[in-house]
């Protein structure tokens, strides 16, 4: 969370830096600042908010400089408000930072003590005013900020600038990812290469524990002890795209639309489409000799996984141990050396999912990831990667993201199935098919949007609601439920229709719409009984059905949203498009901030 960068370059670089943080904005969007080395002093310009704000502030009050540092923050300690909002300065020293140091507190009562004066209530604040102190006893910039980073515990990533010095930025990552470009006479830092995209696709990206100092004329990185080191420079690839919504509203509206598309691209790149056969593609371990999969992730990530793990098991005979990576982390789980891990992660940044692949990397697991981000820190860091072809996703809700992992997972359940003589030739080409056949049902239901607009006419005036289903359809109802909450507000759960009765039923009245996705699959029956259960207690049904599904189910439904007749294997990529329309349309019924949800970011790289 929270975006940074630094331009040590020769032309004003306010304006750069703000370009830079527009393709940062994903991380963290509450406030923004600049400051800028402008005739040899330290000033800055900062504004809660928008970066949109920011620009006005700038457009009024410009900045000078051909050296500066900029943020978009996630609050995490601290208020969003102007006075919270990076830069700091302390002194000679400004700094932005990414992350959360967890020892803030001591240090900030040691310096207090000291007499040092806080003007915010932020952790990074205690990492300038460090700096400070070892500046005041004599200290050079590059000792002074290498004694501050010892003291230092926790997540960062650090930009960090001084006055009198118009050719040095220093950068520090632990945790939080941290990227040096290079340029010609001009260099860079950014949290992500696609910050850098506009300047240089050379790029060299820092591990944990390195520092760097970067200047006009190239850099030097140094590890914890002070020793340099090398780190190779890359090139970096797909990452100039354009930020541009097309016709749509909202990136999200868009994202949800690009989904036959990237579902096609994704599903390309792992089946053979001319033999209908499972792809020749590689895996860093041989599904034949594992005996169990560990799948960690967080949020929507999660939940592709869960439904991957049905899969896997259906089809594959193979058990799957899966788990929210924040709680994976901490819970010291066995795991048998006979078993391989998969981490799952659009952004390919999550602290917690990182922090996971680290666990099974430490207990000797092969590891393989899911990535959309083919640079991120968990790419690099497994020992193989599947990617998924959804490209820059910008809504902050995941949507193509969330369905191109389904499709890697199907395929991946697939080839695990084979290698492990789970499914014979015919099944493996029929299953193929189907699956080949999901960008085709996905481009269908698109056209249900305004049909599906109309049922969120209706949502957008309740406070809760429930949602239903069973086998591969209970993931996708938790995610229905996260989708509507985290852009919507309304406060939804996702339960497995059999759990109903246990508990959450007591919640059933006439205000509580249930959203049941039930498509006529081999538990259809058993989840017209849990409707039948809601129906008796007056809830007001909105079902997801198929043809048959519909006729079938002789409820008295508020709504039903019939959909085209899928295969069961495939269900899930195609029935997420009616529950993410649902929230979409919901969310813009009740006026929300669709693409950047209050509270929220894209990129989770603080635990
Ligand atoms: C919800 C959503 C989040 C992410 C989660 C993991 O719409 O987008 O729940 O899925 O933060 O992020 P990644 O996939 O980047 O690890």
């Amino acid at each position: 969370m929270c975006g940074i960068v630094g331009i040590v370059g020769h032309s004003p670089v306010a304006p750069l830096i703000v370009d830079a943080l527009k393709r940062l904005e994903y991380r963290g969007y509450d406030s923004a600042g600049v400051a800028t080395l402008d005739h040899g002093d330290l000033a800055r310009r900062r504004a809660e908010g928008k970066l949109v704000n920011l620009e006005r502030r700038l457009a009024s009050e410009p900045l000078g400089g051909t050296i500066g540092i900029g943020h978009t923050r996630w609050a995490t300690h601290g208020v969003p408000n102007e006075t919270n909002a990076h830069p700091h300065f302390a002194e000679n020293v400004a700094i932005v930072h990414n992350g959360i140091i967890e020892n803030f507190a001591e240090l900030r009562d040691e310096l207090s003590s000291e007499g040092f004066v806080f003007t915010s209530q932020t952790d990074t604040e205690v990492v300038a005013h460090l700096i400070a102190r070892e500046l005041r006893q004599g200290k050079a910039p590059q000792e002074a900020a290498f004694n501050a980073l010892k003291r230092l515990r926790g997540a960062f990533a650090l930009a960090i600038m001084f006055r009198g010095d118009e050719d040095m930025i220093i950068g520090a990552r632990n945790g939080p990812p941290l990227a040096v470009g290079h340029g010609e006479g001009e260099m860079y830092l950014g949290s992500d290469a696609i910050a850098l995209a506009p300047f240089t696709d050379s790029i060299t990206y820092l591990e944990d524990g390195d520092w760097v100092i970067v200047r006009r004329g190239g850099m030097q990185i140094f590890d914890m002890d002070g020793q340099p080191v090398e780190r190779a420079c890359q090139k970096s690839i797909g990452t100039s795209f354009l930020v541009d919504k097309g016709n749509h509203r909202h990136f999200m509206e868009k994202e949800i639309h690009e989904q036959p598309e990237v579902i096609s691209h994704t599903l390309a790149n792992y089946l053979d489409f001319s033999t209908s056969r499972v792809g020749a593609f590689e895996t860093p371990f041989d599904f034949a000799k594992i005996d169990r999969l560990a799948i960690s992730a967080c949020g929507t990530a999660y939940l592709a996984g869960l439904i991957g793990k049905y899969w896997f098991e259906r089809y594959a005979r193979l058990p799957v141990d899966i788990d929210i990576a924040s709680e994976f982390r901490y819970r010291e789980m066995p795991l048998s050396k006979e078993s391989a891990a998969l981490f799952i992660s659009q952004s390919g940044e999550t602290a917690d999912t990182l922090a996971s692949l680290r666990y099974c990397r430490s207990e000797g697991l092969p590891i393989s990831a899911i990535v959309n981000v083919r640079e991120s820190t968990i790419a690099r860091e497994s020992d193989g990667i599947f990617p998924t072809l959804a490209g820059p996703e910008i809504g902050v809700a995941s949507t193509k993201a969330f369905t191109c992992q389904l499709s890697v997972l199907a395929a991946l359940a697939l080839k695990a199935a084979k290698a492990r003589g789970r499914i014979t030739f015919e099944e493996e080409v029929d299953l193929v098919r189907q699956l080949s056949e999901a960008p085709r049902y996905a481009s269908q239901v698109l056209k249900l949007s305004e049909r599906i607009e109309s049922v969120a006419r209706e949502l957008s005036h309740v406070r809760h609601v429930l949602y239903l289903g069973r086998d591969t359809n209970y993931p996708l109802a938790m995610e229905g439920a996260l989708k509507l909450k985290e852009i919507s507000y309304i406060h939804a759960e996702g339960y497995a229709a059999g759990e109903l009765k246990h508990g959450p039923i007591a919640l059933i009245d006439e205000q509580m719409p249930v959203i049941v996705i039930a498509p006529h699959d081999h538990i259809f029956e058993k989840t017209v009984s849990n409707m039948q259960e809601v129906a008796a207690r007056g809830g007001r049904i909105i079902l997801i059905t198929d043809e048959k599904g519909a006729r079938k189910a002789t409820i008295k439904t508020l709504d039903t949203i019939v959909m085209p007749d899928v295969p069961e294997f495939l269900s899930p990529i195609v029935y997420a498009l009616p529950i993410q329309l649902l929230a979409y349309h919901t969310a813009v019924f009740m006026g929300t901030d669709v693409d950047q949800p209050r509270n929220l970011a894209k990129s989770v790289t603080v635990e």
